[in-house]
């Protein structure tokens, strides 16, 4: 198990390729490749970040992953890995959120995308994302350096 702090200064834990801290957790998270880029959505309030959200009642979270890839970014998920799971000690409750890899070979462009301004393709991730404030604070905690790691293996 990996422990750190997020951008928030709320504590994180970190459990790679298990479902450690729930069965049915409630939000997924969804680091996405398209055509050799990292596809990425922009969050209307938070800013650049990999699409996800939350589980819907009578949905698993991989369904729900899937779900949010495609409307987020248009999307259509071909293969989804599980990477791991988190639990974040928010100010405002604990969250438990399944992180996958998905690989998306068709992005369909649609009408609107929900809380977000669509699809955004990029090389790279920043080096100082964690300073640039285009990201979401999610962002911004080892989540990220873990998953990435997780995926180059894959
Ligand atoms: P909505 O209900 O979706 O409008 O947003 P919300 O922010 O109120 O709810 P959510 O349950 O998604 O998140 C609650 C809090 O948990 C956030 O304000 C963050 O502090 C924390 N949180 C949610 N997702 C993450 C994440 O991926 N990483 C980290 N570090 N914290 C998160």
């Amino acid at each position: 198990m990996e422990v750190f702090k997020d951008y928030y200064r709320n504590t994180v834990k970190f459990v790679k390729n298990e479902m450690y801290f729930s069965n049915q957790p409630k939000h997924v998270w969804v680091i996405t490749k398209h055509k050799g880029q990292w596809l990425l959505t922009k969050h209307k309030n938070r800013g650049i970040e990999f699409p996800g959200g939350k589980v819907e009642q009578g949905e698993s979270a991989d369904q729900a992953a899937r779900r949010e890839v495609y409307e987020e970014t248009g999307g259509i998920v071909k293969e989804l890995h599980f990477v791991g799971q988190y639990y974040v000690d928010g100010k405002g409750g604990d969250i438990v959120k399944n992180v996958y890899f998905a690989q998306v070979d068709e992005l369909e462009e649609r009408p609107h995308y929900y809380e977000t301004e669509g699809p955004m393709l990029l090389d790279d991730i920043p080096k100082n994302v964690k300073k640039d404030n285009r990201f979401s604070f999610m962002m911004k905690d080892e989540v990220l350096q873990i998953a990435i790691k997780e995926v180059k293996r894959l």
